[in-house]
């Protein structure tokens, strides 16, 4: 959360701030800033509330020059959103734009102002600034400055420092939040991601923990933890796919659902040839007696669905944590077990949280992430990257469902190596998988019926989703995405735990949808949606033609699925999930993409 950009340009550098910042709007959108230094070395910010767009406009009317400069985009923590809390923060002649949390702000704001400083923020990061501009008003010259700050900071951060009078000089810093500096020609980047400094190059070398960097347009000097100087390798980044655009469509999230029958071909392609599963070395479950799984939202919900598969398919207990909780819970864990780390972003402040306790306490940890260069990725024994490309709706989509195929892979070959299948069984689950991206193509199709039901949800005040089994946590799912996408409170329950108090909250204002695929399970949902049509409830039954024909009598309305895809059902029953919450925000007029309040990469507690 939080996306930071610096740039040691050739040219004026305050319009390729906002386009980089336009890759990073996904990380916060409360407020932007961008600060620069004119061709008379002045230091000088402009700062707006609220979408980058505002920034935009007020640049057309207060225009900044120069060829250096830092830009934010702020996903509030310490203090509100408001200007005079968005970064840049300066003191003096120091600017610093900021992600993550300065745990030991309060102490250090105490001692600034004991030393006669007065901060003009409630931020954690104007301490950064107001430090630096302490230590150079002490005689100190700016790099010295700012290695002084840094040893003092308690916390996470990526950290950019542009200072007055230095139109050639940008110290980088990173603990804890992700930091990539990317090589140009006589031009010198800094970025939260390698995505916001695709435009510009696509030579990108990643910080490590506790680095920081001195950079001018000739190069980065880059010194570790320690304070010696290091190399870091430069990476050459696929800029295509970096390429962030709507593809005609009128939200990204539209785009990302659609995508979905591709991508999930993709992954499966990657993990499964010629019928067999192929998967890095090291990962036979022969031996293996437990599963801890841990993540946050959606990608929780994606471990879930796994926990059935796994103790389904293979018979391997399985603990499932939201992460937040699990380190905090001090879980004992066995030697013999392994850690699942499921995280889109694989920058979730929480999961990494949680792996590194795990680090020591399991005998493998196993990241399912999306991004690549993410630090779940690197910390983790084995990385299995999901391949859903990049997903730029704040709400997570296709790199649910491609979580899911990943997820469901290992399942599949955790089955296989404890002897818990036969040839002909593991090969039928391998079909039923890789039969669900021509079933994702027809289930696209519930896209007209939802948007035709997103008139009645827009008008609800709760809507209730029921599940069973493995469809319980795609019911969650579906609550999570409607809540999230338009704002209406909704829950998911299992289907068999709504008498158990839930069903007082029945009347015939409130929608239940029931996401119920003729399974083995079918009767017994279809009971418990049943009790809830008794007391007025309004059923929207998500189900194939049959099991609609069968227990679709005084159901309000019916979302017929495809047959098919075995137990990988609910990889399926995810997009009709999508798309009623999609349409039911564009229905209330929500901002689809960027949700109040939210932000794609939580990278705090
Ligand atoms: C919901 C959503 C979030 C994320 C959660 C974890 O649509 O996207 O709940 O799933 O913040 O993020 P990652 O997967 O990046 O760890």
């Amino acid at each position: 959360m939080c996306g930071i950009i610096g740039i040691l340009g050739k040219h004026e550098v305050a319009p390729q701030l906002v386009e980089a910042l336009k890759r990073l709007e996904y990380r916060g959108y409360d407020s932007a800033g961008v600060a620069t230094i004119d061709a008379s070395g002045q230091l000088d910010r402009r700062r707006a509330v609220g979408k980058l767009v505002n920034l935009s406009d007020r640049l057309v009317h207060e225009p900044l020059s120069g060829h250096s400069g830092i830009g934010h985009t702020r996903w509030a923590t310490h203090g509100a959103p408001t200007e005079v809390n968005a970064h840049p923060h300066r003191h003096g002649p120091v600017a610093v734009v900021h992600n993550g949390i300065i745990e030991n702000f309060r102490d250090l704001r105490q001692e600034l102002i004991a030393a006669g400083l007065t901060p003009e923020s409630d931020t954690d990061t104007e301490t950064v600034a107001l430090l630096t501009a302490h230590h150079m008003a002490q005689g100190m010259a700016p790099i010295e400055a700012a290695r002084a700050t840094l040893a003092r900071l308690h916390g996470a951060f990526a950290l950019a420092f542009l200072f007055d009078g230095e139109d050639d000089l940008m110290i980088a810093a990173r603990k804890g939040s992700p930091l990539a500096i990317g090589h140009g020609d006589d031009e010198m980047f800094v970025g939260s991601d390698a995505v916001a400094l695709s435009p510009f190059t696509d030579r990108i070398t990643y910080l490590e923990e506790g680095d920081h960097a001195v950079l001018t347009r000739e190069g980065a000097k880059i010194f570790d933890a320690q304070g010696q100087q290091t190399n870091r390798d430069i990476t050459r980044i696929d800029v295509g796919a970096t390429a962030i655009d709507k593809g005609g469509y009128r939200h990204f999230m539209a785009k990302e659902i659609a995508e979905q029958p591709s991508v999930l071909g993709d992954v499966l392609n990657h993990y499964i040839k010629d019928g067999r599963i192929v998967l890095p070395d090291g990962l036979d479950f022969a031996g293996v007696d437990r599963l801890t799984l841990a993540a946050c939202g959606t990608a929780y919900l994606a471990g879930y669905v796994a926990k059935y598969w796994f103790e389904r398919l293979a018979g391997l207990p399985c603990d499932l944590d939201v992460a937040s909780e699990f380190r905090y819970r001090e879980p004992p864990l066995s030697g013999k077990s392994w850690g699942i780390f499921i995280s889109q972003s694989g920058e979730t402040a929480d999961t990494l949280a949680a792996l590194h306790y795990a680090q020591d306490r399991v005998a493998k940890t196993i990241g399912v992430v999306n991004v690549g260069t993410s630090a779940i990725a690197r910390d983790t024994d084995i990385a299995l990257p999901t391949m859903a490309g990049i997903e730029v709706c704040v709400a997570s989509s296709k790199a649910f469902t491609c979580q899911l195929a990943v997820l469901a892979v290992l399942a599949i070959k955790a089955a296989q190596d404890r002897g818990r299948l036969t040839d002909e069984e593991a090969a039928r689950h391998i079909d039923d998988l890789r039969s669900i991206p021509a079933l994702l193509n027809q289930a696209l199709t519930v896209s007209d019926e939802c948007r035709a039901l997103a008139d009645w949800l827009a008008e609800a005040q709760d809507v209730l989703y029921l599940g069973r089994g493995a469809l319980y946590p795609v019911a969650l799912e579906g609550a999570l995405k409607l809540k999230e996408l338009s704002y209406i409170h909704a829950e998911g329950y299992a289907s068999g735990e709504l008498k158990h108090g839930p069903i007082a909250l029945i009347d015939r204002n409130v929608p239940v949808v029931v996401v119920a695929p003729r399974d083995a399970l079918f009767e017994k949902t279809v009971s418990n949606m049943q009790e809830v049509m008794a007391r007025h409830g309004q059923v929207l039954l998500v189900s194939d033609a049959q099991g609609i024909a069968e227990a679709g009598d005084g159901i309000r309305a019916g979302l017929t699925m495809p047959t098919g895809g075995g137990l990988f059902q609910p990889i399926l029953y995810a997009v009709p999930m999508q798309y009623l919450a999609y349409h039911t925000a564009v229905a209330k007029g929500t901002d689809v993409d960027q949700p109040r309040n939210l932000a794609k990469s939580v990278t705090v507690e």
